[in-house]
């Protein structure tokens, strides 16, 4: 960019603008179901490791964080958005939360629920307790980000996803709107990618052969830098996210990584 005139510096172009507001220290704070928890064992593992990177991670992870920025995942296996509230997960999210707009940092929280909600109850159920932590988390200082529900990878014959989650992907758009939240719509952009590269390729993502919700580090890593990617469109130039060119530009072409 050129800026070596007067109205350049009015116009602050001194600097990339993505280089300026990377500048506004960002934390991360995950809230969410098994789909976004972390997990190393069987019936656990979504894409959270993969996006705020993880120790655990054996297979080559680059994380999709610039180093050090604070990610913390407080998902939870099974749960609904009634009971993370009721098992105290919440309050630790809330903990999180605070800690880290405390310390003058920019905090983005990621609400992803469905999977286990549909469950128990209508969506629109999940989207009244969706608005109530949209409305605390804003009143913590902090930016609620609303996640639609990782697709489950089961397949009809002619491969298509059997997708139950719709309903409450939709309720998960509709509070968004409601209520000005940024969206990541995680669940299209993930029937998309799996249709694209078929049952077979779309397995080997699984926690284990027969598990089509769960992910293995592989299937982290695809779907963590697919929500980076989505935080990347939705704050352009905004956030503090590295860059993957490879495995994006194949989550964007619909080709197996793994
Ligand atoms: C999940 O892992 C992250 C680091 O990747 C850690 O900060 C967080 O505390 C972990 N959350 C749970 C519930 O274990
Ligand atoms: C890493 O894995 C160990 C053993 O599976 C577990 O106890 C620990 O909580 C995990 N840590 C993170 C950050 O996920
Ligand atoms: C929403 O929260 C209420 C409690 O406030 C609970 O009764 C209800 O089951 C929750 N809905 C879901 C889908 O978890
Ligand atoms: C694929 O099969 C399902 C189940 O039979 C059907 O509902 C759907 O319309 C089909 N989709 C296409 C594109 O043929
Ligand atoms: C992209 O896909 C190709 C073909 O499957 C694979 O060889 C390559 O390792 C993938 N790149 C990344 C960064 O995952
Ligand atoms: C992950 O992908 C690598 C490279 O294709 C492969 O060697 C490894 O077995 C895969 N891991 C799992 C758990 O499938």
């Amino acid at each position: 960019m050129l800026c070596s005139t007067v109205i350049g510096v009015l116009l602050g172009c001194l600097a990339p603008a993505a280089a300026l507001s990377r500048s506004v220290p960002t934390s991360f704070v995950l809230v969410g179901d098994s789909t976004t928890a972390n997990g190393t064992i069987l019936n656990s593992g979504g894409w959270g490791n993969g996006f705020c990177g993880s120790t655990n991670i054996t297979a080559l992870t680059p994380s999709s964080l610039v180093k050090d920025t604070p990610c913390i995942n407080t998902a939870k296996n099974g749960a609904t958005t009634g009971s993370f509230v009721a098992d105290g997960s919440w309050d630790i999210a809330v903990a999180a939360i605070q800690a880290e707009v405390a310390r003058g940092r920019r905090t983005l929280v990621t609400l992803q629920f469905g999977h286990n909600d549909m469950k128990i109850a209508p969506p629109e159920s999940m989207g009244a307790n969706l608005t109530i932590m949209i409305d605390q988390i804003r009143s913590l200082g902090a930016e609620p980000v609303l996640v639609t529900s990782l697709t489950r990878r089961n397949f009809f014959d002619n491969g298509t996803i059997q997708d139950a989650l719709a309903p409450w992907a939709d309720e998960t758009i509709l509070i968004s709107q409601q209520q000005q939240t940024h969206l990541l719509d995680l669940h299209a952009h993930s029937i998309t990618y799996v249709e694209a590269i078929g049952p077979d390729a779309a397995h080997r993502l699984n926690r284990s052969p027969d598990d089509n919700t769960h992910l293995n580090e592989n299937g982290t890593i695809v779907f963590g830098r697919m929500v980076a990617d989505l935080f990347r469109a939705s704050f352009p130039g905004e956030l503090p996210i590295i860059s993957n060119p490879g495995l994006s530009f194949n989550i964007s072409h619909g080709i197996p990584s793994y």
